[in-house]
């Protein structure tokens, strides 16, 4: 996919792999771009395929990076390699786009995407989406500093005192406390909010102050950590009540996010309006639709004065470390699915369940078919 910079495997979780007794193969050049070259795969038992076609003709299982949902029109490529009966791990992005998984249904690929792995304590160690939020919170705050007009850290110099940038974090998941910690680290004082009252705590345990709103938050929170989504009166109260907030600031970076779902919107044109001349925001909501009304996907923009940063894919652009995670996510994935050089789909272990999607030509994951079926019985009635 262009700007995808990423790969699946690196060559140390090889080793591991090979122990479960499977054999490695990759496409020559997967990991150049993330800085991990042919010879390194192949020092660790990695095998290069002669191209492409040969390589989804070997596989079993195919483990990719983005695939279908996430990078339709690589899907379309793949779809013409792929066969029935093979497994497919990856980003899939099922919930936002859950007819791309129904293709992979028809086509008979059993299809694990790894944005569903539960958030229970068993899985940390697969934990993909987690280990890309972590990325992307730091970078957002590297991308701040670097638009930013002033510097992040309070200093007493010879030709004065300079004060300190004012940051603030809306959602404090795993992306927001990432950011927070970041902009701590580089002097910066930080405030944050997020509807979920349990992470007050855990936001002031990375350093930041957070902010207190009126308002009922009590069933804010969903199952495995993640928010629930509230009705619009309580969005526009919230953004009623954190435009001051806002305004205070030099830099806000919003994370807000709900699983499958378009981002709430938080910041208005108005509280756009009531910042600082040359105050940053970055959006990593961006890709769903943005927490700031101006956002624009992938593009910097300035309005009032004030710069509006919507990164996608901000994972990619620190690629060694990304796919070093990534990878391990992957291959610890895998120790749950193959034993002894065979694939054992064990349905009664939760995270097997929760993370098929698409099995013996079916999409099986009740989450996925949900949002298919107000579709398909529309056609039906059609
Ligand atoms: P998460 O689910 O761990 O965190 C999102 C947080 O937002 C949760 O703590 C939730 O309670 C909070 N939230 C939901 N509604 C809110 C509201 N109205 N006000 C305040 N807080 C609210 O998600 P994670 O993994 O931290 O990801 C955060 C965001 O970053 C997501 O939008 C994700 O898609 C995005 N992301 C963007 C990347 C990029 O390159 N732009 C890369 C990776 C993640």
């Amino acid at each position: 996919m262009a700007g995808e910079n990423r790969v699946a495997l690196v060559p140390g979780d090889i080793p591991t792999i090979s122990k479960l007794g499977a054999e490695v193969w990759l496409e020559s050049g997967a990991g150049i771009v993330a800085g991990y070259p042919d010879p390194a795969y192949q020092e660790r038992g990695g095998q290069i395929a002669p191209d492409r076609k040969t390589l989804f003709q070997k596989a079993d299982i195919l483990v990719q990076v983005r695939a279908a949902g996430a990078n339709p029109e690589g899907m379309a490529q793949d779809m013409k390699l792929m066969r029935s009966g093979q497994y497919l791990i990856a980003f899939l992005e099922p919930l936002w786009s859950p007819q791309h998984s129904q293709e992979l249904a028809a086509k008979g690929v059993n299809a694990f995407s790894m944005e569903l792995v539960p958030r229970i304590t068993r899985a940390q160690g697969m934990d993909a989406l987690s280990s890309m939020a972590n990325i992307a919170g730091y970078k957002a705050v590297l991308i701040a500093a670097e638009t930013l007009p002033r510097m992040f850290p309070m200093m007493m110099t010879a030709a004065g005192t300079l004060s300190p940038a004012h940051v603030f974090v809306i959602g404090a998941g795993v992306a927001g406390l990432q950011a927070i910690a970041t902009a701590k680290r580089l002097g910066a004082k930080v405030e944050a909010y997020d509807v979920r009252p349990v992470v007050k705590d855990q936001v002031e345990s990375v350093g930041g102050k957070f902010v207190e709103l009126p308002l009922e938050t009590g069933g804010a929170e969903g199952s495995g950590g993640y928010a629930k989504a509230q009705d619009e009166s309580f969005y526009r109260r919230q953004r009623e009540l954190m435009a001051e907030v806002v305004a205070r600031n030099d830099v806000v970076i919003t994370t807000a996010a709900i699983p499958g779902r378009k981002s709430p919107l938080l910041i208005t044109a108005d509280a756009v309006k009531g910042m600082r001349p040359r105050s940053v925001i970055i959006d990593l909501a961006a890709e769903r639709g943005g927490n700031c009304e101006l956002t624009r996907s992938n593009e910097t923009i300035e309005v009032h004065g004030v710069t509006i940063i919507g990164p996608a894919n901000l994972p990619a652009s620190v690629p060694f470390h990304a796919s070093q995670m990534y990878s391990r996510n992957i291959t610890t994935f895998l120790r749950s699915l193959i034993k002894d050089g065979a694939i054992n789909l064990n349905m009664e272990d939760e995270v097997i369940r929760d993370t098929l999607v698409t099995n013996d030509g079916k999409v099986i994951n009740e989450r996925v078919r949900s949002l298919l079926e107000p579709a398909s019985s529309a056609q039906v009635s059609a």
